[in-house]
């Protein structure tokens, strides 16, 4: 999958911005503040329908402006797609090749992304809900159908958990309730421990291939643990769900809440047999999140999806051991990746030929060239502008 066509207006600080491109690695460079983030935020929004840095809509919306509209052109398996997406006072309103998809799996079968940035360090060392969220993710990187068993289980427990607030419900009212629960969220536990299982191999290969030689490119396990301890495998999910049912039933109603199920879950990483959570220095959490992600890609690459690769400030989180050996590891993937920085010499020599540069400033892109331009070669304002808004199919990378 690779998108060959950006456009923006009105997104962020992104008045008009529009880029084209055939090229595996798109570099976003320039100084700070300049809008590289604002574009790759754009291309999530498309594969997530979500920000990865803001929930409130208003605030995507460029100031004094009422409309955000991000429009790209995606190739993959499903064939060549026109995605456009509007977002206003009026809600978000998305199309297709110019009607609205049927449901958002059809959606997100054109698009679909693997992101990572500087505080996904998080993922090790915060809370259980963003390594849920992980691991939700990467089942659905791989298969977006389950979007809606992800979102049934979530409405299911909204359901059961207000109907044990109200505290009227009856034994056998709850028990259908509870079998319910036990059906969808063991798919979603079945779906997790299959995906866990997909990565365990790739996180431990991606790892010591970023960590290189040396201490810490240490063993790296994964485990989900739940209420009834933790689960080495997707047998008897089913049988665990109901037994901890039966177990903090009467507790539930005491206290109100659903306490049984996978969205309580946690996603267990350790590393050399320590949980990383408490012991990973931030350097081996960046490394150990990049291993993650990059693990996710290698997962949905063995469903034949190859999502694209988002990589958000690259160069200030890594050292240049590290840095070196993933850029290795980056230019042999079949993924479109995308990357921001503020300074792409940074990124050390990427494949001859597969990259294609853009610098942001001041909200505008100019450029498109196989090359990082230093500034003062690059367009004046007006030319640029002239350029960024020159036909596609012009002479661009
Ligand atoms: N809704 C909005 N309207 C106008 N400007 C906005 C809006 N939201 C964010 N901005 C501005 O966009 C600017 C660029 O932000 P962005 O995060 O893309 O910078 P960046 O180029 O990634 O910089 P850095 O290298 O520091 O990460 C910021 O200065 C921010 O104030
Ligand atoms: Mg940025």
């Amino acid at each position: 999958m690779r998108l060959t066509r950006l456009a923006v207006r009105d997104w962020r600080n992104l008045h008009a911005a529009e880029l084209w491109t055939d090229a595996r690695f798109v570099v976003l460079h320039g100084d700070n503040a300049q809008g590289k983030t604002n574009l790759l935020e754009a291309v999530w929004m498309l594969a997530t329908l979500r920000s990865f840095r803001e929930a409130r809509p208003r605030r995507l919306v460029r100031e004094g402006s009422r409309l955000a509209r991000i429009e790209a052109t995606s190739t993959g398996p499903a064939g060549t797609r026109r995605l456009q997406l509007r977002l206003g006072d009026a809600g978000r309103r998305l199309q297709v090749d110019g009607v609205a998809p049927a449901s958002l799996t059809a959606w997100f079968e054109a698009v679909r992304a693997v992101l990572f940035c500087p505080e996904h360090t998080s993922l090790v060392r915060g809370g259980p809900e963003e390594r849920r969220d992980f691991l939700d993710r990467a089942v659905f990187t791989a298969r977006p159908a389950y979007l809606e068993v992800a979102r049934d289980y979530r409405r299911l427990v909204q359901q059961k958990a207000a109907l044990l607030r109200e505290g009227r419900a009856s034994a056998a009212e709850l028990a259908a309730w509870n079998q319910r629960l036990v059906d969808l969220g063991g798919r979603v536990s079945m779906a997790r421990h299959q995906v866990l299982q997909e990565l365990s191999g790739p996180v431990q290969a991606m790892h010591a291939a970023i960590a290189g030689p040396g201490a810490d490119a240490g063993q790296v396990e994964l485990a989900i643990r739940s209420l009834g301890g933790e689960e080495q495998g997707v047998d008897e999910v089913r049988a665990r769900l109901q037994a901890a049912l039966d177990r903090f039933g009467g507790e539930e109603r005491r206290r109100g809440r659903v306490l049984v199920g996978p969205h309580r879950d946690d996603l267990v990483i350790r590393l050399e047999g320590r949980l990383a959570r408490d012991y990973a220095s931030q350097g081996q959490a960046r490394s150990l999140v990049l291993a993650l992600k990059l693990a996710e890609l290698a997962a949905a690459r063995a469903r034949g999806q190859a999502p694209l690769l988002l990589v958000d400030d690259l160069t200030s989180e890594l050292d240049r051991g590290r840095m070196r050996r993933l850029v290795e590891l980056l230019a042999h993937l079949d993924n479109q990746v995308w990357v921001t920085t503020t300074d792409a010499g940074w990124l050390g020599p990427l494949p001859e030929g597969e990259a294609v540069h853009w610098r942001v400033r001041g909200g505008q892109v100019f450029g498109g060239t196989r090359r990082e331009e230093p500034d003062s070669t690059a367009p004046s304002e007006e030319a640029a502008q002239a350029e960024a808004s020159a036909p596609p199919g012009s002479p661009r990378g």
